[in-house]
């Protein structure tokens, strides 16, 4: 006999253990509309403050991917791979991970969401590259994967479709910065995607989801002990996300900066970490490759205009940052303290880059160039950012957000360590 809806909500909002069948009756009798919005919201109420042990999250991720359709990669004659990044300000990483890792040998199944708020989404950068499409069928993934090794496109709608639902309900809830439902969020469709291994960059600090490093490190480590209960290999590196990743910030900006990292250049942080990254998930695939090699010698470059290619894109379309520009002024002489990678991400945001709501269009060109990092010395009147919008309104709230984003001391500064601990 199905257990009543609110006897489940009852044991878990008194701090009792679920069982296996519960989870699974509860999510497949919402999942169906057997079981009412309000009584969801009230049982994720009760996970929220009394959380789920190990049996129970496995089961709840388990019930989440058993919602819609399994990728199956498993015929590829190379081994697949994935990054996820919990999101943080500037943070382009995927563009030149991945077409960076498929030059050494790996297949990397990239199924990404668009941005919302402070950070930008993936697919919205690629965006800005004319004639470059997000949606591609299953087969298409795949074939994708066999002849270029890389594929960036719009996870569809199949996977994991409970967690859309869910999703929403924690939004309008107050439940969404819990460790299981973020946890189970994200690596529900991560599985589901099919790859046989991961890595997890967990972001933390002012511009990442995570502000504090013991919740940062508690979600990674809940991560990875899901993606080992379903057989996928699973690495977690945790980053810095106190200021931006490079220089630029902004869909189109973003491009420009990856294609330069691709190409040798670029900044050394947004280099240090995709090299970083990819040594992970080489080292997660058993591949034996160097990845800085494979961005010095052109092959990487070359599997980004491939994978650019084969979704309709001109990888040789020159992009533009917005027509409207202004500069924000170091007002004395000093040493650079922080740069604020929320308030960064923020005016980029209401520059146009980003959206507030999921059906927003975003401006390809909007965005912020941030000229200094912390312990850069500056002088008086010098240039802090650049700030790009594509009509004068949009400009004027984006130098209104970025007031104050970057501090000046007088003291050397000692810029804090891009990388943390790695948990596996
Ligand atoms: N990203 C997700 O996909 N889900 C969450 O719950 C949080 C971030």
């Amino acid at each position: 006999m199905s257990p009543a809806a609110v006897d489940v909500i009852i044991a878990k909002r008194e701090g009792r253990t679920l069982t296996t069948a519960e989870i699974d009756w509860f999510l497949s009798a919402y999942d169906r509309g057997e079981v009412a919005e309000e009584q969801m919201s009230a049982l994720l109420m009760a996970v929220f403050f009394r959380g789920l042990d190990g049996a129970e999250l496995r089961a709840w991720t388990a019930r989440m991917i058993a919602s819609g359709e399994r990728l199956d990669l498993s015929g590829l004659s190379r081994p697949t791979v994935d990054k996820h990044s919990t999101g943080g300000v500037g943070d382009k990483i995927s563009l030149i991970l991945a077409p960076l890792v498929a030059a050494c040998g790996a297949a990397v199944p990239q199924l990404s969401g668009r941005g919302l708020g402070h950070t930008g989404g993936t697919l919205d950068k690629l965006e800005s590259i004319p004639g470059w499409r997000a949606q591609l069928t299953n087969d298409e993934v795949r074939h994708q994967l066999e002849t270029v090794g890389a594929v960036v496109c719009a996870a569809g709608a199949g996977l994991a479709p409970i967690d859309r639902k869910l999703y929403a309900l924690r939004d309008v809830t107050g439940t969404v910065e819990s460790i299981p439902l973020i946890s189970s969020s994200i690596m529900s469709k991560k599985i589901a995607e099919g790859t046989g291994a991961l890595v997890l960059d967990v972001k933390v600090g002012r511009g990442a989801f995570m502000t504090d490093y013991a919740r940062a490190r508690e979600l990674a480590a809940t991560m990875v002990a899901l993606g080992r209960d379903h057989g996928v290999r699973t690495i977690a590196q945790l980053t810095n996300m106190d200021t931006p990743l490079g220089v630029a910030v902004g869909n189109a900006l973003e491009v420009i900066e990856s294609v330069d990292v691709l190409r040798g250049g670029g900044p050394a942080d947004v280099r240090e970490l995709t090299v970083a990254l990819a040594r992970l998930m080489l080292e997660a695939t058993g591949i034996d490759d160097d990845p800085a090699a494979r961005l010095d010698d052109g092959s990487a470059y070359a599997a980004y205009r491939a994978m650019i290619a084969a979704q309709g894109g001109d990888p040789d379309a020159e992009l533009h940052p917005a027509a409207q520009c202004t500069e924000v002024l170091a007002e004395r002489a000093g040493v650079v303290t922080s740069v604020d990678a929320r308030a960064v991400g923020v005016a980029a945001w209401r520059l146009g880059a980003g959206r507030a709501r999921k059906e927003d269009a975003v401006s390809a060109g909007a965005g912020v160039r941030c000229l200094v990092r912390p312990g850069d010395v500056v002088a008086a009147g010098q240039p802090l950012v650049v700030l790009y919008a594509d009509d004068a309104a949009h400009l004027g709230e984006g130098r209104t957000t970025i007031a104050g984003a970057v501090t000046l001391g007088d003291e050397a500064v000692t810029p804090a360590p891009l990388l943390y601990e790695r948990l596996e």
